[in-house]
C-alpha cells in the first residue's frame, strides 16, 4: 500500500538545483546529506542555486517593478483559481483569450497522459500548476519571482495542492529522470540559455515523460527576435517604464526547436497552432509587411521522450571533470 502523502513535495525527488544529490524536508527548508540548507522565502522553499541568487534576485525586483509600472494589482486566489477562462482583474482580457486558447490545444494535446508528477517551469502565480493538479496530476510549480502579490507567493493558499518552490529553469531541483511532465507556459524565452533550459528539462524528464513549450514568441529569423525585443523596450520606455533586462534573448528560435528535436532522448517533436499552407504564407506576408519584420509564431510544441534515459546530473559532472 503507497504511504500518504503529507506534503506537497513528497511525490518529488527533490535535489540540489541541477543536480541528483537529494534534498530531505527539515523544519524550515530542505536540507542535503551534506548539510546544505535551503531556507524558506515567502513561505516556500528556495530552491535556487546559492551562487546563481544574487543575479535571479536581481531579475526578479525588475521584473516586479516593470509588473507595478504595468499597473497590475495582487491577484486573489479566487481569480488564479479562473485563469485563463476569466480574468477578473478585466486588466488583461484580449491576452487571456489567447492564453486560454494555447491552454485547450496544450490540454488536447496531452489529454491520453496518465497523471503522474509535472513541474510547471516559470509558472508565475501558478494557475496552470492548479489547473493540472485538479485533474489528478502531482504538481510543481516553480518561478524565481515569488512576489505575494502576484507572483509564485500569491500562490500560497494552494500550497497543499501544488509543490511550490522558488527555482529557475536554468537548473531544476529535481532528480534525473523523475518527471513525468514539464511545462514552460509563456515562461521559455525568459532563459538564460533556451538549449541548456530545454536540455535541463529533458535531464529531470522520465525516458518516456513529455515537455511542452507553449506561448513563447518562437522566430525563424533571430535577427527579427531582436529586433521585437528593442520594439518592446523602446514601447515601454516611451511610456515611462524600463523593460526588465533580461538575462538571455527573450525570443525563441526555430533553430532552438530543431535542436531540441535532436536530442538523442527524444522521439518526436509536434506542433499545435502553427497556421500553415496558403492561409499561413498569406496570413505572415501581410504581418510581415505591417510590422516591417518577420512576426513571432506562438505554436504550443510538445516533445515526446523516446525511452532512453538522460545522462543523469553525476555522470554529466563527471565527464565534464575529466
Ligand atoms: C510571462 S510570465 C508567465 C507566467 C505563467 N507561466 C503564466 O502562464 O501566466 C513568465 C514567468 O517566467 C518567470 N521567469 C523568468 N526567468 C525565470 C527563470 N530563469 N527561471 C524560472 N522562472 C523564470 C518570471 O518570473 C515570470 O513569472
Amino acid at each position: 500500500m503507497m504511504a500518504e502523502l503529507t506534503h506537497a513535495s513528497d511525490a518529488f525527488a527533490v535535489t540540489v538545483p541541477g543536480t541528483d544529490e537529494p534534498l530531505r524536508w527539515s523544519i524550515d527548508g530542505f536540507v542535503s546529506a551534506d548539510g546544505l540548507r535551503f531556507e524558506s522565502v515567502s513561505s516556500m522553499a528556495d530552491l535556487t542555486d546559492p551562487e546563481d541568487r544574487a543575479r535571479l534576485d536581481e531579475f526578479a525586483a525588475r521584473y516586479g517593478r516593470f509588473r507595478d509600472a504595468e499597473g497590475r494589482s495582487p491577484i486573489s486566489p479566487a481569480a488564479i483559481r479562473a485563469l485563463p477562462y476569466d480574468d477578473v482583474s478585466g486588466q488583461l482580457s484580449a491576452m487571456w483569450v489567447e492564453r486560454a486558447t494555447s491552454y485547450d490545444r496544450f490540454v488536447s494535446a496531452t489529454a491520453e497522459l496518465a497523471p503522474g508528477t509535472m513541474v510547471d517551469v516559470g509558472a508565475g502565480c501558478g494557475w496552470l500548476a492548479l489547473r493540472m493538479s485538479e485533474m489528478g496530476w502531482s504538481a510543481a510549480a516553480v518561478d524565481v519571482n515569488v512576489d505575494v502579490g502576484d507572483g509564485l507567493g500569491a500562490a500560497s493558499p494552494f500550497a497543499d495542492e501544488v509543490f511550490l518552490a522558488r527555482a529557475a529553469m536554468e537548473r531544476l531541483p529535481f532528480g534525473s529522470n523523475s518527471i513525468d511532465l514539464v511545462v514552460f507556459n509563456a515562461s521559455l524565452h525568459y532563459g538564460a540559455d533556451v538549449r541548456g533550459c530545454l536540455d535541463e528539462a529533458v535531464r529531470v524528464l522520465d525516458p518516456d515523460g513529455t515537455l511542452v513549450v507553449m506561448d513563447s514568441p518562437v522566430y525563424a529569423d533571430p535577427l527579427a527576435g531582436e529586433a521585437m525585443v528593442a520594439e518592446f523596450a523602446a514601447h515601454a520606455e516611451a511610456e515611462g517604464r524600463q523593460a526588465v533586462e533580461l538575462a538571455g534573448p527573450g525570443f525563441v528560435t526555430e533553430a532552438d526547436l530543431w535542436a531540441l528535436q535532436d536530442n538523442r532522448a527524444v522521439a518526436h517533436v509536434g506542433r499545435h497552432g502553427d497556421v500553415g499552407g496558403l492561409v499561413g504564407a498569406v496570413r505572415g506576408a501581410i504581418g510581415r509587411r505591417r510590422a516591417g519584420r518577420e512576426v513571432a509564431k506562438r505554436p504550443v510544441i510538445v516533445a515526446r521522450l523516446g525511452g532512453t534515459p538522460t545522462q543523469t546530473a553525476t555522470a554529466r559532472t563527471k565527464r565534464a571533470r575529466r
